[in-house]
């Protein structure tokens, strides 16, 4: 097997379908030519039908984290009141982004593994402010948990309804429902490497009406990631900065193979990789780290048995082809991650779990060949309503 062949199964950058990695290979065009703003004007149109939204959508040279940054430049000033909800490693970061900018950010932080609650969100709200903002992360990857946004973002409304509701969802929009508009989400961060089966190099960021009055007087120190910037380029069909032409080739196709697929039908088949992974993970004895009520459809997190030497294991997955991800921050060393989003198939997934039963079985644990195969796949099934 040649080593860039293996079942890549981390939660982004995520193995791209053939037609999309071809699309990079593509001759170059003048960025600021009418190629591209045709190239760049169709992205974004079908970009608003994934995000459900009729905002401005904005296309960023840069990974997620830039996208995240763009966020807390282009619409905030140094001192404004933040709330950033956090429930791992990335809501983490984004709330280091806007201090490290001066913002004024109280931090609301759950417990690793569990999902943010509105009651504990509300009673945070309602003990400080004037907020500006709430940040929050749609699905937390470094916990494998999805946020109740809805809810969430009902609070904010709430209680505190001029704030800027600011969104992570870098690791699941494209693949789990999510509705930018019905949810009154001012700001919408996503990533090209993640659902969109893309390479990495792109950020989405999408902007309501209220945001960009915020950003008329926003006052943090601003260049690359400057949005206003971004939507005055975006209107002549084009970016402020030199793109990455070649990822926008592969998002154009990317685009194409899931407008063939359809929302629903995409977030049918997370729904059921993402049943599979938990149920076969859980048939080889593994404990997850999801709150079962709030586990990611698009990433998955299992302990690592005391009793497991976890280099040995790897080392194991690695040579029969299934590449999975560590854990981070706080969790590095004592959980590992099943990516299952994107370009990936329940027939992917058994695959996955074939290798965990072999290496498992080949470094001499009790288990029965096929265990984690059915239960991933009756679990899929089930998901898709073909088993009861
Ligand atoms: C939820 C979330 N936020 C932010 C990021 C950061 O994205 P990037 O690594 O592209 O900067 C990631 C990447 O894994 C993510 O999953």
């Amino acid at each position: 097997m040649n080593r860039f062949e293996a079942n890549l199964r981390i939660p982004g950058p995520t193995s791209i379908p053939d037609a999309v990695r071809e699309a990079g290979a593509h001759q170059m065009v003048n960025h600021r030519g009418p190629e591209f703003a045709v190239l760049q004007n169709s992205i974004i149109a079908r970009l608003k039908t994934f995000y459900r939204t009729e905002n401005d959508v904005l296309i960023v040279t840069a990974a997620g984290t830039g996208g995240l940054e763009s966020a807390i430049v282009s619409f905030l000033s140094p001192g404004d009141r933040v709330l950033a909800v956090t429930i791992g490693a990335f809501g983490d970061r984004f709330a280091k982004i806007a201090t490290v900018y001066g913002a004024d950010v109280t931090k609301l932080a759950f417990e690793w593994g569990k999902a943010a609650e509105p009651a504990r969100v509300r009673e945070a709200l309602q003990a400080g402010g004037p907020w500006k903002a709430v940040l929050m992360t749609q699905n937390e990857t470094s916990t494998a948990v999805t946020n109740p946004i809805h809810e969430l973002a009902k609070v904010v409304k709430d209680v505190a309804p001029d704030a800027l509701i600011v969104v992570d969802a870098i690791s699941g929009l494209g693949a789990v429902p999510f509705e930018t508009d019905d949810w009154k989400l001012d700001v919408v961060v996503s990533g090209s490497q993640k659902a969109w089966m893309v390479a990495p190099g792109l950020s989405f960021v999408s902007v309501s009406p209220r945001a960009w009055e915020a950003a008329a007087v926003a006052k943090m120190p601003k260049f690359y990631f400057d949005l206003a910037a971004h939507k005055t380029s975006a209107e002549a069909g084009q970016t402020p900065w030199t793109p990455a032409v070649a990822v926008m080739f592969q998002l154009d196709v990317a685009l194409d193979l899931m407008e063939q697929e359809g929302l629903e039908d995409i977030c049918k088949r997370h729904a059921a990789v993402g049943a599979a992974v938990r149920a076969g993970l859980t048939s080889l004895g593994f404990k997850l780290l999801a709150d079962p009520a709030y586990a990611s459809n698009t990433v998955t997190g299992a302990w690592i048995p005391e009793d497991l030497d976890w280099k040995t294991f790897n080392g194991k997955l690695r040579k029969l082809g299934l590449i999975v991800a560590g854990g981070q921050g706080a969790l590095k060393g004592k959980i590992f991650r099943i990516g299952h989003l994107g370009h990936v198939t329940v027939p992917d997934i058994l695959n996955a779990m074939a290798v965990l039963e072999q290496a498992l079985i080949e470094l001499g644990r009790p288990v029965t060949p096929g265990v984690a195969v059915q239960a991933a796949q009756v679990a899929a099934l089930k998901s898709l309503g073909l088993a009861k």
